[in-house]
């Protein structure tokens, strides 16, 4: 057992016997796992008139008195310096107030890099604006402030900039001739070994059927519809930023260290955000917007252009992966390998975790699993819609559909003879794994059974007809760190309302619905008299929404300010009162009342009765939410099996989807709306990644080539097809409100379950997306 187990197991025998009736981590089941109240219902989003309405306000949304615009001029070279640097033209230009550069930009430190330090937000760790040094094509080298929009973008064409360029590593193929290890993947060893894989794969009385495969996944860009943006003021020596960001907290933290001002001098609010998918994180725009607007002295709006965001923000980085699959004639595995390189800069840590499928979903006697990084002088990558997994599952699960066919199995029955008894690589129990029951359902609705065993067999006119599936997995994560503050206040009509705070996300995924839900129905309150309030530093921390587990980290921190809140209500409620004696942990809460679990109502107590009694008003609670201690002790995660149905021009080589459908085990679903939702752009997503989206770069001079919406493709109506989900609803045991991530799991397994199915009708198969036709012809 590792030291940190024992930690964590000492942690839990300290708590448990304090707090017997709660959910703990991975020790006591929370009550909220089963249906009550209004969550799990398909409640409509609360911030959907708003949004409808035009009046939910966005970060680039806040007018400002004085305000000036900002508009940023890119590197043109992958590494170098600038050697001349002419602004002033741009200066001279109408309208306009300042031209910063690396020659008048305020001194600032270096933004400390994600995840060295608890609440670091750095996408890289490289100086902002700082030097006359360039580090990758598309790097910030001007900003310029005007009063209009128009004159800032037209000034900034009126910069002159000389750079000497140096050497610089832009072709991956070169780069993977130097590549290594990184220290850790995401805190996780870079290299996992179970026995001797490499000879086990060799051995043919062990593995009687092998497969052995390169697999290449391009770079992709973040193209969330609103831009990256920020609208920042400075009232002396605090700073206050209006974000579209996923990790509040992290940002003020961040940009404090980079001014080097205390941390709650930096005031960070983002009530709404256009989509994150991983990308709305600190990039420079908001350091710059920052600066810019301290050397000017007056309130600063900066958007990034479309184009902008291709050279400024990061996206999910190019892998090249092998998998090795040695199997027995009964399709159990004898070896699994998987493992590969992916493109990184020496300035950020985020190697695109493509192995960690391969860790947790599959029984195998002998294992090997490695990462590594090769650098090139490109754009800091960052997470980016199920980092890993998306790309990790494409090679994994194409990799099982190559040796179902080899084998004559099912692709569906060869999975379910690889189920593992408990996680394959740490030896946790599961949590809660129901993926075989997801499969078997998913592949019963989709009609699997009419599958054609024989590729390319079924034809319909030009168009060759196929299916295929892959598994989907994304892990479940609790961030630490969070506090939620619940007040409940006595209203003029003797009800009681009452207002939950954390500084937590909206990104459109719906958050705020969910944890209204929650919070009325832990709390047995209507829905009508519960507030949610979010995005904003000045409320108890909140964690990043982020890696699928907001929900989680928010439900966990509610759960322990409730406990605190049923404390202080129990005070005030005295001895005579029925509630005298008893834990909170006893109590549980119906019609706006709190009783002992399972007493009838006359033994419960209304809370606006014990505000009235005590001549209280109000009654305010903030907790911690205790440390993810249930992650230690269980393999967590979610599953699902994908299908798809695709039809293939034998004449040009396009391929349409023509339906899908995602089988989803992933604990308990909080509302069917937004669940159905999160599924479907997820799987909307992965047809991007199966069949539209790649970034390209010029390998000459490391400049993106397609940096607009018209030429990266990311998919549109036509491209989607029917899309059908389904799910178990099986609570999890120790998760809050029995629920696991679904944000991210909708993209994981599309890209295979759509390769395969193309296999399937045409019995060509693509190892490198996306499947464009080229590679069919
Ligand atoms: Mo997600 S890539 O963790 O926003």
């Amino acid at each position: 057992m590792s030291s940190v187990q024992e930690l964590a197991q000492a942690a839990m025998q300290k708590v448990v016997p304090l707090l017997p009736d709660r959910w703990l981590p991975g020790v006591s089941p929370d009550p909220l796992r089963h249906p009550r109240g209004p969550l799990g219902q398909a409640v409509p989003r609360v911030d959907g008139p708003l949004k409808v309405r035009g009046e939910a306000r966005f970060a680039a949304e806040f007018p400002l008195d004085g305000m000036l615009y900002a508009a940023v001029l890119f590197s043109t070279v992958p590494a170098g310096r600038i050697a001349a640097l002419d602004t002033t033209a741009a200066e001279a230009a109408p309208g306009v107030a300042l031209v910063m550069t690396w020659r008048n930009a305020p001194r600032m430190q270096p933004p400390p890099l994600m995840m060295s330090k608890p609440k670091a937000a750095g996408a890289s760790d490289l100086p902002v604006m700082q030097d006359d040094r360039i580090h990758w094509n598309g790097q910030p080298v001007a900003v310029v402030l005007a009063d209009t929009q128009e004159q800032a973008d037209h000034a900034k064409t009126l910069i002159s900039v000389r750079y000497e360029a140096e050497p610089a590593i832009t072709v991956f193929a070169q780069a993977l001739q130097h590549s290594r290890v990184p220290a850790s993947v995401l805190g996780e060893p870079s290299r996992v070994e179970i026995g001797d894989a490499e000879a086990t794969l060799r051995d043919p009385d062990q593995s009687a059927h092998v497969v052995d495969a390169v697999y290449t996944t391009p770079r992709h860009n973040h193209n969330a519809i609103e831009l990256h943006a920020a609208t920042v003021a400075w009232n002396g020596d605090e700073l206050r930023v209006h974000d579209a960001t996923q990790m509040v907290n992290a940002t003020a933290w961040t940009l404090a260290q980079v001014f080097g001002i205390a941390e709650d001098k930096v005031h960070v609010t983002s009530p709404f955000v256009g989509g994150g998918f991983g990308g709305k994180g600190l990039w420079d725009h908001q350091i710059l917007a920052a600066a810019a607007s301290k050397l000017a002295g007056r309130p600063v709006r900066l958007v990034l252009s479309r184009e902008g965001v291709f050279r400024a923000i990061g996206g999910r980085t190019r892998t090249e992966q092998r998998v090795a699959l040695g199997a027995r004639p009964d399709g159990t595995l004898a070896a699994l390998i998987h493992t590969g390189c992916v493109a990184m800069t020496a300035h950020n840590n985020v190697p695109e975790q493509f192995t960690f499928p391969a860790r947790h979903l599959y029984a195998a006697s002998s294992m090997l699993l490695e990462q590594r990084v090769a650098d090139m002088h490109m754009v800091a990558n960052t997470f980016m819609r199920a980092p890993g997994e998306s790309v990790g599952t494409f090679a994994l699960e194409s990799a099982l559909d190559e040796l179902a066919h080899t084998m004559g199995i099912d692709p569906v029955a060869l999975r379910d003879r690889i189920e593992p008894e408990q996680d394959p690589t740490s030896g946790h129990a599961f949590s809660s794994r129901h993926l075989r029951e997801a499969r078997a359902a998913g592949a019963e609705r989709f009609g699997w059974g009419k599958r054609a065993a024989v590729p390319g067999t079924r034809r319909e006119g030009e168009w060759l007809v196929g299916m295929g599936m892959a598994t989907a997995t994304y892990p479940y994560f609790r961030m630490p760190g969070g506090a939620a503050r619940i007040r409940l206040t006595r209203d003029g009509r003797d009800t009681v309302q009452a207002t939950v705070q954390m500084a937590s996300h909206e990104m459109g995924m719906g958050t705020a619905t969910v944890q209204a839900q929650h919070v009325a129905a832990r709390m047995g309150l209507p829905l009508e008299q519960v507030r949610f309030e979010y995005g904003d530093t000045t409320l108890p921390a909140g964690t990043l929404a982020g890696g699928s587990s907001q929900t989680a980290s928010i439900g966990a921190a509610v759960i322990a300010a409730f406990d605190e809140l049923l404390k202080q209500l129990m005070e005030l409620a005295g001895k005579d009162s029925p509630l005298h004696g008893l834990a909170p942990g006893a109590l549980e809460a119906h019609d706006g009342a709190i009783g002992p679990r399972d007493a009838p109502a006359d033994r419960r107590e209304r809370y606006a009765d014990i505000l009235a009694r005590a001549g209280r008003d109000e009654v305010c609670a903030e907790a911690a939410a205790p440390p993810p201690l249930e992650l230690v002790k269980y393999s967590m995660h979610s599953y699902g099996a994908q299908f798809c149905e695709v039809r293939v021009s034998a004449v040009t080589g396009e391929v349409r989807v023509s339906r899908f459908l995602g089988s989803f085990d992933c604990g308990r679903i909080l509302n069917l709306k937004t669940a159905t939702s999160q599924f479907k752009g997820g799987i909307i997503m992965g047809l991007g990644l199966a069949l539209t989206e790649e970034t390209l770069m010029d390998e000459r001079h490391g400049r993106i080539m397609n940096a607009s919406l018209s030429d990266y493709h990311v998919p549109v109506q036509m491209d989607v097809p029917a899309i059908e989900v389904m799910w178990t609803d099986t609570p999890d045991p120790h998760s809050p409100m029995g629920a696991r991530g679904i944000g991210e799991i909708g993209i994981t397994g599309v890209g295979a379950a759509v390769a395969n199915a193309v296999f399937n009708a045409t019995g060509r198969r693509v190892r490198s997306l996306p499947v464009t036709l080229d590679k069919l012809l």
